[in-house]
């Protein structure tokens, strides 16, 4: 597993009698390369001890938050600093619960609530407490804020049950991580540009036409694009969001901006247009406010397309060119005509008619239309984010099959 060289884990190891096995999943990292910083929960302590820990890792091994000897050493935003990803395993019920409701309770939850690294988790739990709805319901919050899950077998448990909730093997976990690694060595080579965002076309100094774009989409998709390995640019209009760590951002206004910065940023290996660019902009921007007194009617004209320009570019036009078709009515049609119209290899198509997805939803619902083919993929209602997961695992097989 050479992608595992030289990569720091953060292995957070909880109380269950899998603990043991974590051993193991050490050794295992420790063989190929990586270096282990570990946090022993209080409930670990009961099943292993930090001596074992720390002569298998050669490291430190962290007990608690309140350790304010390594905390003077180490604090907790250093520690999830330090990693390249954060691993909890085995991870309990109890576990899960407090990190689904955003608790730090003790310094493996502090540390995950103040990291900015991917989190996996491998639960490892009886059959019940895994088919248990309460517990159900906090792990598809945690997946929908992006936590990797690991796991768990099917198997003969400690207690004598059977079924689903048998911790991973350490094997199994290692290789899980090494394909995440693996994933992000892929992608390193690939440039991506993303627009997002609605634009504002100016009317005077203090009045501006604008739409109901959140943003989030595109955010989350250039996020994901970054936690993937791509070098990542963000055109954004203006937005509430918080910027994704990792990416360029260029933040612009108006539709004119937006297409003068895309053009400078090419060229790139996949474009994603997933901006609400106005297809309007006013002829003349007055210098000052309009008096009510002196109201005229005002005077339109088209603005560029920045998907059509860039995808009919025959130097600039990159590998991949992703449009998206915000539709009301007659999606497919509407869609198949944007694909062609635009010359674009695929377009990402919402209906804006249901206003539980799309625009300033967290949810979205996509169909993606292919150049040359009559069927289409659908991606399924789920959060923005989820939505990028699948989007950008697309794009990243895409290049990657096509050199
Ligand atoms: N787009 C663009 N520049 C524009 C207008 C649109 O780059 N000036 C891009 C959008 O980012 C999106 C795609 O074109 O990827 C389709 O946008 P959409 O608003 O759905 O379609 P329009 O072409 O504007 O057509 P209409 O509004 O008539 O549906």
């Amino acid at each position: 597993m050479k992608n595992l060289q030289n990569k720091k884990i953060l292995l957070i190891i909880c109380g269950g009698i899998a603990a043991y096995k974590s051993l193991e999943l050490i050794r295992i990292f420790k063989k190929n390369g990586c270096r282990i910083k570990t946090i022993l929960t209080k409930g670990a302590m009961e099943f292993i001890t930090p001596l074992s820990v720390s002569s298998l890792s050669s490291e430190k091994v962290y007990t608690d938050l309140f350790d304010f000897k390594n905390e003077a050493e180490m604090d907790h935003i250093s520690l999830s600093r330090w990693a390249d990803v954060v691993l909890f395993a085995p991870t309990t019920a109890n576990k899960i619960a407090q990190l689904s409701n955003g608790l730090a309770v003790d310094l493996a939850t502090t540390v995950a609530l103040a990291s900015n690294k991917d989190i996996f988790l491998a639960p490892a739990m009886n059959v019940r407490m895994w088919e248990n709805a309460i517990f159900k319901s906090n792990l598809v919050k945690l997946i929908n804020s992006n936590y990797k899950i690991i796991g768990p077998n099917i198997g003969e448990m400690a207690c004598g049950e059977y079924g689903l909730g048998k911790f991973s093997e350490p094997q199994e976990i290692s290789l899980f991580i090494s394909d995440y690694f693996n994933n992000l060595d892929k992608n390193k080579k690939f440039k991506a540009l993303v627009t997002a965002g609605p634009t504002r076309e100016y009317i005077d100094p203090v009045r501006f036409i604008t739409n109901r774009s959140s943003g989030k989409q595109g955010y989350a998709i250039a996020n994901k694009l970054q936690k993937s390995g791509f070098e990542t640019i963000l055109i954004s209009g203006p937005t509430n969001l918080k910027f994704p760590e990792g990416v360029k951002i260029i933040s612009v206004n108006s539709a004119e901006e937006m297409h003068e910065k895309t053009i400078e940023n090419l060229p790139v290996d996949v474009a994603i247009f997933s901006a609400a660019v106005a297809d309007f902009k006013t002829k003349e921007i007055k210098v000052d406010k309009i008096k009510k007194e002196n109201f005229e009617n005002i005077k339109f004209e088209k603005t560029k397309d920045i998907l059509n320009y860039t995808s009919k570019h025959n130097k600039l036009r990159p590998k991949l060119v992703i449009g998206f078709a915000a539709e009301t009515n007659n999606l497919e049609e509407n869609s198949k005509k944007k694909l062609v119209e635009k010359n674009c290899d695929w377009i990402v198509a919402n209906d804006v008619s249901n206003n539980k997805i799309g625009f300033d939803s967290e949810h979205n619902e996509v169909k993606i239309f292919k150049k040359n083919s009559n069927e289409f993929e659908n991606i399924s209602f789920g959060t923005k984010e989820m939505i990028a997961n699948e989007l950008v695992e697309r794009i990243s097989d895409e290049l990657n099959a096509n050199g």
